[in-house]
C-alpha cells in the first residue's frame, strides 16, 4: 500500500555514484525525486545546478521536484521547465511578487509550489492558496540535510490542512527536513501528502526498503 508520496532528497545521495542512486530510486516506491537547489545567498550553502540536474533528468524515471532556495527564482523558471522538472517550489521569503512568480511557473506547464521557512506563518498563504498545486513546509531551517525536525511544523501542517479544506483548494502539503520513520506516521495523520526524506533514506542500511516503509505508514 502506498498512500504517502515519498520524495527522497538527492542532496543526501552519493554524488560519486549518482547514476547508481537514481537507478535505485527508479526501482523503489519513491514518488518524486527532490532536488535542493541552493545559491549561497538565500541559504548559507551551495548545492548543485543545471548540469547536474540535466544528468539526473536523463536517468530518472520519477517526476523531478525542484526546491529553489535561491534569490530571484523568476530568472530561472524556464530553464527548470526545459530540463523537465515537473514540480517547482519557490520560497515565499524570496519572492516580492509571489503571485506573478506562481503564474509564471504554471505558464511553463510546471506544477507550482510555495515553500515557507520555519518562522513563516501558513496564514500568509491564504490569498494565494487557490493558485497553488502544493505548499512545502520547511521543518528545518533550509540549507543543509541531516538536521533535527522542528516540532512546531506539525501544527503548521494541521492549520494548513484546515485552510485547504475551507478553501476547497486542490493543493498538496509537502514537508521537508528531519523526516523519517520516527515521525512520518504522525505527519501523515496531520495531513502531509508528500514527504521529503534525505538522510533517513540515504543513511539507511536499505534505502529502498525505507522508502517502502515510509510510503505505507
Ligand atoms: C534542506 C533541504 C532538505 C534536505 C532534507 O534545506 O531543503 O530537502 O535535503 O534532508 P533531511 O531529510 O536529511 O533533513
Ligand atoms: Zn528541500
Amino acid at each position: 500500500m502506498t498512500k504517502n508520496i515519498i520524495a527522497p532528497s538527492i542532496l543526501s545521495a552519493d554524488f560519486g555514484n549518482l547514476k547508481r542512486d537514481i537507478e535505485m530510486l527508479n526501482e523503489s516506491q519513491c514518488g518524486w525525486l527532490h532536488l535542493d537547489v541552493m545559491d549561497g545567498v538565500f541559504v548559507p550553502n551551495i548545492s548543485f545546478g543545471f548540469p547536474v540536474i540535466k544528468e539526473i533528468a536523463r536517468y530518472s524515471k520519477k517526476p523531478l521536484d525542484a526546491h529553489l532556495m535561491i534569490v530571484n527564482p523568476d530568472a530561472y523558471i524556464e530553464r527548470f521547465a526545459e530540463l523537465g522538472v515537473q514540480y517547482l517550489s519557490v520560497h515565499l521569503e524570496a519572492c516580492t511578487h509571489l503571485h506573478r512568480t506562481v503564474q509564471k511557473i504554471k505558464s511553463c506547464g510546471v506544477k507550482a509550489g510555495v515553500a515557507i521557512n520555519p518562522h513563516t506563518s501558513v496564514s500568509l498563504l491564504e490569498d494565494i492558496l487557490p493558485d497553488l498545486d502544493f505548499v512545502l513546509i520547511m521543518s528545518v531551517n533550509p540549507g543543509f540535510g541531516g538536521q533535527s525536525f522542528i516540532p512546531q511544523a506539525e501544527e503548521k501542517v494541521k492549520k494548513l490542512k484546515q485552510m485547504i479544506q475551507r478553501a476547497n483548494a486542490d493543493c498538496l502539503i509537502e514537508i521537508d527536513g528531519g523526516v523519517g520513520l520516527d515521525n512520518a506516521a504522525r505527519l501523515a495523520d496531520a495531513g502531509v501528502d508528500v514527504f521529503v526524506a534525505g538522510s533517513s533514506v540515504f543513511g539507511a542500511a536499505n534505502p529502498s526498503e525505507t522508502i517502502a516503509r515510509l510510503a505505507s505508514l
